[in-house]
Formats: structure tokens, C-alpha cells, sequence
């Protein structure tokens, strides 16, 4: 049967829509001696094509392991043990391993935080990106990988690319090194470049360089990126989307404005309380008291209780759902629900026993959650 134009551009419409990346109700996990290390308990987001995704959150909050999940790239001892990774609407995690190694060429990109870690120190930099090039791009030839990895590296800002082509990864300075990643990665012009923690090692001018050339690059080229950092000032000014992690769970998402502007989480509130801004210039910086949650044992309710000032009783035993914002974005924390069963109560009454539960806990009960 034909197919009408008006279906013809439902489908394009479709096509434009549907997000390049989808991430549904991820749940990985580690086996270890010492058990199961839940690192990653339930993360959804959406990438749509072009846009940079930002995700943020303190050390060990998964991250990592939420990129290396998508890549497919964890440890022997982890595992997905629960959702779905969708490529422009097709499940990844039910690839082959050739499959996967196609598609990690093509399709998907990741720069890590140290470049010396994947940068091979034997070999040549033009070596390694001619390698990248022959195996998955249109430049088979010797001769025609060596001109567009030259190019590549005039592209990233590297002076001199040819002679840099001849170098190996020791004779080039750690800014340098990280931007050989940048077009190493670039290479495939994948449809998706995550960068984990791309300028952590990096002094503070060359950061603000290197994000500058992966914005414009990514402008040029109009791929999707997810900029991971554990510094939510990084990102603040590059992400179309921020999500903000703890204890690997989503616990709020947003643009930067909302982050900033509205935060809606303790744990994002008191992340904003301790990096130093434009509102909090003359303030003195507070830390978030406690250590991180020991995930071998998760608690049962919300992930931050045991450090969150504000925990009431129910934090201890029930989940936070996410909830949408008045202004439309999204958090996870039963402050939201409390502000807002107030507000109903003002106007028509609400249940007891649910008020009764978000009233305020003792410190001391919150605190006896196991922690590291
Ligand atoms: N190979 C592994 N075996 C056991 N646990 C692991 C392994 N890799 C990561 N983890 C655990 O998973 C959790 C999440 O780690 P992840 O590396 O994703 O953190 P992150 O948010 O990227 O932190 P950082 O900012 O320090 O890079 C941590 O508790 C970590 O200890
Ligand atoms: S859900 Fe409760 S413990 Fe968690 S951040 Fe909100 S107020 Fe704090
Ligand atoms: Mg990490």
C-alpha cells in the first residue's frame, strides 16, 4: 500500500524526535568479594541529537559507570543488571560483541579523564590515528588516513599537527594529549561523544580551553555529547541538560537555570552551597557534612538521608519518585511532596499520617544509617 505524504513526514517528525540516546531504568551493579556493589540503581535520562547532556555528582555517585554501561566497557566483575540502553530506538545491550565493537567505533565515542590511560605510549600519534581511521572511516589508505588525521589535529588546535604525527604521547603536554583524545574520538564523527571528566587533569585555562573547543566542535558537527564532571560550575554554561547524581540515582534534572536558580534536592542544594558563585561570592563556603553512602548497603529510602539536614521520617524507608517542579523540571526528594501537601492542606485538608511521616526526623536516627 502507498504511503501518503502526510505519513511520510509523521515518520520524519518522528525521526526527529525520538532522542538519539535513551536510557531507561539503568541498574548496574559489581559482584565482589564483599558483595554486590549497586553503583548504578535506576538512571533514565534522554540525549536528543546535538544537544550536551551534563551529569554531575560527587565521587563514586556513578558516573562513571553509568558511561562505561552505555559503552559497554565495565569491569569483568560488573554487570547491567537491569533496563534498557536504546541507539535511536534500538536496544544496545542486546548487541553481539561485534556488533558492539562496530557500533563503539561508529556511533559512540569516549574521551577518559586520563589520556595517558588510553593513548597507547609505544606507538606514534599518527599511528594510532591512522589505525582509528583505516578500521572505521572512508580513509583506508595509509596516505589518506595520515591527511585527515593531520587535519584532525590542526582541527583540536594542536600546532605543528604534522610533526605531531611523528610524536609519541610522552613528548606532548597533558593539554596537548588531551585534545589528541578529543580528535581520536572525533575521528568516526560519532553520533555521540561522551566525555568522562574531560578536563580534570588539566589546569584551569587549558579546562576552559579544551570545553570551549569541544562546544564549538560539537556546533560543527552537530553530535550529541554527555559531559560528566564532578564540578557543576564546568558545565553550567555548556549543558543544554543537566542531571544531578547521587548514590547512582538521578536525584534531580534540569537546565542550568533550574539547577542554579530553583534547586529542588537537598543533596543539589547543599552542592550549590559549597562550590563558590556569582550569588554566594561573599559567603562562606559549606561544605556537605558526612561520607559518601556505602553501596554494599544501600539505604532503603532516600539515598542522601543519612547526610541530608532536612530528613524526615519517611526518608529513612521510602524512595523519593521523581516529582515535576512548577516550573517544569524534575527532582526526587519528599521536601517537595511535604511543601506540597501543605500548600493542598491550606486549601482542603490532606491525610494525617502521611504529614505525620514528613515531619522532621532526629539527627540522631538519620545519622545511625550505615554509612562508609
Ligand atoms: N570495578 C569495580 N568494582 C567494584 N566497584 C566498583 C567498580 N568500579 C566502580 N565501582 C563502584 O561504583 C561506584 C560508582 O563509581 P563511579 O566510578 O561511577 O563513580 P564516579 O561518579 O564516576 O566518581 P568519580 O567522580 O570519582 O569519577 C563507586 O562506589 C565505585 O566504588
Ligand atoms: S528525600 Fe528526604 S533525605 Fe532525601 S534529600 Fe529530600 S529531605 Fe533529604
Ligand atoms: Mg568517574
Amino acid at each position: 500500500m502507498a504511503i501518503t505524504e502526510q505519513e511520510v513526514q509523521e515518520k520524519i517528525r518522528e525521526n526527529e524526535e525520538t532522542p538519539v540516546l535513551q536510557v531507561k531504568n539503568l541498574h548496574t551493579s559489581f559482584f565482589t568479594e564483599s558483595g554486590e556493589v549497586q553503583a548504578v540503581n535506576g538512571v533514565s535520562f534522554n540525549l536528543q541529537k546535538g544537544k550536551i547532556l551534563g551529569v554531575v555528582g560527587e565521587s563514586g555517585s556513578g558516573k562513571s559507570v553509568t558511561a562505561y554501561s552505555i559503552m559497554q566497557i565495565l569491569a569483568d566483575t560488573g554487570k547491567v543488571v537491569e533496563g534498557e540502553i536504546l541507539f535511536k530506538g534500538e536496544n544496545i545491550l542486546k548487541y553481539s560483541e561485534k556488533q558492539m565493537n562496530e557500533f563503539r567505533g561508529d556511533k559512540i565515542s569516549i574521551i577518559f579523564q586520563d589520556p595517558m590511560t588510553s593513548l597507547n605510549p609505544v606507538f606514534t600519534i599518527g599511528y594510532q590515528l591512522r589505525e582509528a581511521l583505516q578500521l572505521h572511516t572512508k580513509y583506508k589508505t595509509k596516505a589518506e588516513a595520515n591527511k585527515r588525521g593531520t587535519e584532525l589535529l590542526a582541527m583540536v588546535g594542536i600546532n605543528q599537527p604534522e610533526t605531531r604525527m611523528k610524536q609519541y604521547p610522552f613528548e606532548l603536554s597533558g593539554g596537548m594529549r588531551q585534545r589528541v583524545m578529543i580528535a581520536m574520538a572525533l575521528a568516526c564523527e560519532p553520533d555521540v561523544l561522551i566525555a568522562d571528566e574531560p578536563t580534570t587533569a588539566l589546569d584551569v585555562t587549558i579546562q576552559a580551553q579544551i570545553l570551549e573547543l569541544m562546544k564549538s566542535l560539537q556546533e560543527k558537527m552537530g553530535m550529541a555529547i554527555i559531559l560528566v564532571t564532578h564540578d557543576l560550575g564546568v558545565i553550567a554554561s555548556m549543558c543544554d541538560e543537566i542531571i544531578v547524581m547521587y548514590g547512582g540515582r538521578v536525584c534531580e534534572r534540569g537546565t542550568a537555570d533550574d539547577i542554579f536558580y530553583r534547586p529542588c534536592h537537598e543533596y543539589t542544594k547543599g552542592l550549590l552551597r559549597s562550590i563558590p558563585n556569582v550569588q554566594n561570592m561573599k559567603k562562606k563556603l559549606v561544605p556537605i557534612g558526612g561520607t559518601p553512602i556505602n553501596m554494599l548497603a544501600m539505604p532503603k529510602g532516600c539515598a542522601f538521608c543519612p547526610r541530608c539536614d532536612n530528613a524526615m521520617k519517611i526518608c529513612l524507608t521510602e524512595k523519593p519518585d521523581e516529582m515535576q517542579m512548577p516550573d517544569g523540571h524534575y527532582a526526587s526528594c519528599w521536601m517537595n511532596v511535604k511543601k506540597m501537601m501543605e500548600e493542598e492542606q491550606q486549601g482542603h485538608g490532606t491525610e494525617e499520617q502521611m504529614l505525620k511521616d514528613l515531619e522532621k526526623e532526629e539527627p540522631a536516627a538519620v545519622r545511625n544509617i550505615d554509612t562508609i
